[in-house]
């Protein structure tokens, strides 16, 4: 018997859902059945805009028949390969297409499930890569304060979200942390703001503490996305790469919001014209259809490895699904849809009118701060005495009845709608938004 996909389940208790309110969820449960190009239909029949690319990930936007017909093509051809000793030739041809996209350091391509895995994967590159050159004492790793990197434990400890950390116990050690971006003087900046660069220059302050021939590695999200949109200063990224290379510190930029054409570049590197050591991506390498993720290296990190007998394997670290075939396959179509369509160019396009639109809601009530980068928009909200989080919350649940997906994350209403949107998909999308911001208690 076929199953049922489009009426709520009568009961929910089993599925414990991640970074959810369970119980206040599953009263009044926000269920999605379907979804097409922008929109998503709801299980009582709505149509529902995509303000967030599903979580930052649907970049090409929804039931592209391209990516769907790859999945379904590789499912019938070769379900699953071993990942390890043995290959198939889309994860190669995938690889392959990453390279040629990537800037030019980027040469080789390490395949993972997910974001939080990438960044794993990219930490433990870079302290195996210091080992394989002689360098074992380089185990220290620098993340930055309200850094999100996922939720391993490599990503909690290098990250720098407070709930996110603090009920996990000792994490990692040998981590520390580069203050975050974010300063008021800098509210309702468009793009990257002026003032802050100087923030990098702590990183001096901590290879003078632990000694740079200690420190293996400084993650940063180029953007960070999921704390909230916060925007590098200008000359910010071009000094920490300096101070890395002069101390032999590999710099990683995790690009798993930023990748994929969110800024309307292929990587946010490429955007800042900033080269890191490694690159972690996921979410748009796929447009969110089939879990994947994959660090992109230099080849002077993978050279690194290269060396004694060649029966050995090189690096102890790799998933069963890494390079899965049906998640190739979907990264393939992705990447075709992305070329065909220039939907990166389309980005950087229409990126002047989201901005222009964004920055109308400035002067409603609560509204403190409005950011905004590429197809990336970010609305803080004053948050409620006692109450932080509720005033940006009660907006999605508004929104979300209204027919549009937000996304909130303390009292920072964060958007970043699949790259196909269009103008009149922006001012309904902001329009609305507005009449919400003005009834907000
Ligand atoms: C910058 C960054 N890194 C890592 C992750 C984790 O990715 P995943 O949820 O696929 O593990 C995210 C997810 O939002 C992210 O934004």
């Amino acid at each position: 018997m076929a199953l049922d996909r489009t009426s709520i389940p009568n009961d929910l208790s089993a599925f414990w859902m991640p970074f959810t309110a369970n119980r206040q969820f599953k009263k009044n449960p926000r269920m999605l059945v379907a979804a097409q190009d922008m929109h998503y239909t709801t299980s009582d029949g709505r149509q529902v805009l995509d303000g967030t690319a599903g979580l930052w990930c649907c970049n090409a936007g929804h039931g592209r028949p391209k990516i769907v017909e790859a999945i379904a093509g590789q499912a019938g051809q070769l379900d699953y390969a071993p990942a390890f000793q043995m290959g198939h030739p889309l994860a190669f041809e995938l690889a392959n297409r990453l390279r040629d996209m990537a800037p030019e350091p980027f040469d080789h391509v390490f395949f993972t499930n997910s974001g939080s895995e990438a960044v794993d994967t990219a930490l433990k590159i870079a302290l195996a890569y210091h080992k394989a050159r002689g360098e074992g004492g380089r185990t220290r790793l620098i993340g930055r304060e309200r850094g999100y990197h996922g939720v391993g434990f490599g990503g909690i400890s290098v990250g720098g979200i407070v709930n996110n950390r603090k009920y996990f116990g000792t994490m990692l050690t040998g981590v520390d942390h580069l203050p975050h971006t974010h300063l008021p003087e800098n509210a309702f900046t468009r793009g990257q703001p002026e003032h802050g660069a100087h923030l990098a220059d702590d990183l001096e302050r901590i290879v003078a503490l632990h000694g740079a021939e200690t420190i293996a590695a400084v993650i940063v999200e180029p953007m960070a996305g999921s704390t909230g949109v916060l925007l590098p200063p200008k000359g910010y990224l071009e000094k920490l790469r300096s101070i890395c290379t002069k101390h032999g510190i590999l710099l990683i930029f995790d690009e798993v919001i930023t990748g994929f054409g969110r800024l309307g570049s292929p990587f946010g590197a490429d955007h800042f014209g900033v080269m890191p050591d490694m690159m972690t991506t996921a979410k748009g390498l796929t447009s969110g259809v089939i879990p994947m993720g994959a660090v992109l290296a230099t080849g002077e990190i993978h050279d690194a490895f290269m060396s004694g007998p060649d029966n050995l394997i090189e690096l102890f670290h790799g998933y069963t699904y890494s390079g899965n075939p049906i998640a190739s396959a979907a990264g393939i179509a992705t990447l075709e849809i992305y070329r065909e369509e220039g939907l990166f160019q389309r980005a950087a396009d229409i990126a002047p009118y989201w901005e222009e639109a964004l920055h109308s809601l400035r002067g409603l009530p609560h509204v403190i701060d409005i950011r905004n980068m590429g197809l990336i928009g970010a609305i803080e909200l004053e948050p409620i005495e006692g109450e932080p989080t509720k005033r940006a919350f009660d907006a999605f649940l508004k929104a979300y009845d209204k027919g549009l997906l937000i996304r909130t994350t303390g009292d920072i209403i964060a958007l970043s709608p699949p790259l196909i949107i269009e103008k009149d998909h922006i001012d309904t999308l902001i329009g609305e938004l507005a009449e919400i911001l003005k009834r907000l208690e």
